[in-house]
């Protein structure tokens, strides 16, 4: 308990300090991320108390810390602000990193477009230039007709307005396997839409639910969402596997669930309007310590739930980024949730509810209110998960965790997940914090060139859910696409998982093989890795035409191993060139043609040649310096492969792989 005391007698020194230093100072408008870790209990408790009167010293944690030498990741404005919590902390021993010195500058080059475009470009006004959506009162379905097409950016940051364009046109060209569900409206009147995706049936059919962006400044899990919407519409009819989940199941997909945040957040890359967190909803005010009083908008809609609402992890300030409402359920988004899902139509046919977040590379599951609190079927909870990551990581080696919320990150009550859990009886509940990983990373400005290869590693994970689903209710996923529902199916599926996972693994083995004769080789074999990366923001689009053909191209994770026609292997590790900074290459396609309601596009990922380990995560390491930094696979495995590779490929090297080509001993000598 003495640390518990000593810990208040440092907070409140901090809090004297900081609200001097804040009141006399001009404040200055750069904001640095912070990488603050402890070394004791006391510190931690420090560390977390401070997180709980974030709204006193003007701090945003983007992460908490779970553990004495668990990293936490806070924002702060510089100057005298950032001088002063480093000088508490230190007394407290803790130590602080910088991560990111500047952040809107960190901003503009992972999310902005180039200033040539950028009136047009991410950070746009929302709506205005969406014809579909600003045709009030009623929503104009029609229009959605003339679109031709059904387009999302991939592998770039969209508006909401595009999000909720793409799924109408999803809608209006696949009628047969998706019908958008509107499940309620913000608290500025925005349309909460998703997918309902799903083959006909007679009987009523067990359903998954999948939600992003419930945090405002999450913007990778829209698009992982979306991007789960592509491929179970672009695989039906054409991967087996897909089709027959389509087939036996219903997906409700709503990518987007706190579009006022959002856009909000897209509204300016200042970094306390980028890295808004909650809800827009209206002022709430409080007396302020000073007299008077101190007013703030927005409730953290992820401590919204019933689900020990109100307890630990969350907030009644409502200037705190964790603030809980007024009440339980308080918020139209939350309401929209709990009446959807509650409502006669889905009531107890729920099997997966999957909510996805950013950032950690974390797979969590319930309970997360306290530590160490787990539902009675953890053991099975765990055992997807585990296969879930594995699979996940077999794609680009990325690497994630997994475990309670509260013993992973910190206590939080409120949450969806722990509600699904316990209110809806869901079995599988996951909590996915996409990337990066925690270490210094950038957090929630994660670089538009990992969109891609983000969704698809964690569509892959995703898949392991479905399938639990899928023995859960005793079907199968035999290739042969048709739920028999019996057992011989389920070992046709056992068989054929191998045969792939094999395979899989004969086309890395090989892909490293090629990537070691690539390193090796000359300017001619560079020229052809150009050509084969070429832009990484490009559309997805999926035609349509009265004529059904089969795709080309197979998604080289789902084909049949056997075909001929089969997917081109993983490829190779890059060299490092710059235009290997793409890290996909997507073409839009003309060959992939859709008939009436039968879908043979190519999946994406099918054409994503990413390059694993590319950005998967940085390297922690001892120095401090930010930019001085190393990406985890790749840096070692190029220099081994061609010694040459730190002069051959200066820029890219320095950009990337500071450390490792020691471009950074003079700073490390220094200090
Ligand atoms: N970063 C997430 C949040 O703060 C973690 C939530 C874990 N789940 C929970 N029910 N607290 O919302
Ligand atoms: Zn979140």
């Amino acid at each position: 308990m003495r640390y518990l005391c000593r810990s208040s007698i440092l907070l409140l020194a901090v809090h004297t300090i900081l609200l001097v230093c804040c009141t006399c100072a001009a404040e200055e408008e750069k904001y640095a991320l912070l990488h603050v870790s402890a070394h004791d209990a006391q510190s931690l408790h420090l560390i977390k108390q401070l997180q709980l009167n974030d709204y006193k010293y003007d701090l945003d944690f983007w992460k908490s810390p779970s553990s004495i030498s668990d990293k936490a990741d806070i924002m702060v404005k510089r100057g005298k602000p950032e001088r002063m919590l480093r000088q508490i902390l230190s007394f407290a021993n803790v130590t602080v990193a910088m991560s990111v010195p500047d952040v809107e500058k960190l901003i503009m080059r992972n999310e902005g477009t180039t200033s040539k475009s950028r009136l047009g470009g991410v950070f746009t006004k929302w709506l205005h230039d969406d014809p579909i959506l600003d045709s009030e009162p009623d929503l104009d379905l029609t229009k959605v007709g003339t679109l031709k097409k059904a387009k999302y950016p991939f592998g770039d940051y969209a508006s909401y307005a595009d999000m909720v364009k793409y799924m109408r046109t999803i809608e209006f060209y696949y009628p047969r396997i998706a019908k958008i569900v509107r499940i309620g409206a913000t608290h500025e009147g925005k349309p909460i839409e998703g997918l309902k995706i799903g083959a006909r049936s007679t009987h009523k059919k067990r359903a998954v639910w999948v939600d992003g962006n419930i945090h405002a400044r999450e913007w990778a899990s829209s698009h992982t969402a979306l991007y789960f919407i592509n491929q179970l519409v672009s695989g039906y009819g054409t991967d087996p596997q897909i089709t027959n989940y389509v087939d036996t199941l219903d997906f409700y997909i709503v990518p987007c669930l706190n579009p006022d945040g959002y856009e909000y957040t897209r509204s300016s890359p200042i970094p306390s309007v980028r890295l808004w967190r909650k809800n827009r909803s209206p002022e709430v005010c409080r007396p302020s310590l000073w007299g008077g009083e101190k007013c703030c908008q927005g409730v953290d809609l992820n401590r919204n739930f019933r689900f020990h609402w109100a307890e630990r992890g969350s907030s009644y300030e409502p200037c705190s980024n964790i603030y809980h409402g007024e009440e339980v359920f308080s918020e139209p988004e939350t309401k929209a949730i709990r009446n959807f899902l509650g409502n006669s139509e889905m009531k107890d046919r729920v099997d997966a509810f999957v909510t996805l977040h950013s950032y950690a590379q974390l797979w969590i599951y319930p309970y997360s209110h306290e530590e160490q609190n787990y539902p009675e079927d953890i053991g099975e909870l765990r055992k997807t998960a585990r296969k879930a990551i594995n699979r996940l990581s077999r794609v680009y080696g990325t690497n994630y965790r997994m475990g309670t919320g509260a013993d992973t990150l910190s206590p939080a009550a409120g949450g969806s997940d722990d509600w699904a859990k316990s209110a809806l009886n869901v079995k599988y509940v996951y909590l996915i914090e996409l990337r990066p990983q925690m270490e210094l990373s950038n957090g929630f400005i994660l670089h538009k060139k990992e969109l891609i290869p983000t969704a698809v590693e964690t569509f892959e994970g995703f898949r392991e859910v479905v399938d639990a689903v899928l023995v859960l209710n005793n079907s199968t996923s035999s290739t042969s696409g048709a739920a028999s529902g019996n057992n011989s199916g389920a070992t046709r599926k056992t068989i054929s998982d191998l045969q792939m996972r094999k395979q899989q693994y004969r086309m890395r083995l090989l892909a490293s093989q090629a990537a070691r004769d690539t390193t090796r080789s000359t300017q001619t074999s560079r020229s052809t890795t150009t050509t084969t990366t070429t832009k990484s923001t490009t559309t997805s689009e999926l035609t349509t035409t009265n004529e059904a053909k089969p795709s080309r191209h197979f998604d080289r994770f789902t084909a049949d191993p056997n075909s001929s026609t089969r997917a081109r292997p993983t490829p190779p590790m890059a060299p490092p060139m710059m235009s290997s900074l793409s890290t996909t290459e997507f073409s839009t396609s003309t060959e992939d043609i859709v008939g009436d309601d039968v879908i043979t596009t190519s999946s994406m990922a099918a054409r994503a040649t990413t390059r694993f380990g590319f950005y998967t995560a940085t390297k922690p390491s001892a120095f401090l310096d930010p930019d001085c930094r190393d990406m985890r696979y790749s840096c070692g495995f190029w220099l081994k492969n061609n010694k040459q590779v730190c002069e051959e490929q200066q820029s890219f090297m320095r950009a990337q792989c500071a450390y490792t080509c020691k471009f950074c001993t003079s700073f490390i000598k220094r200090h």
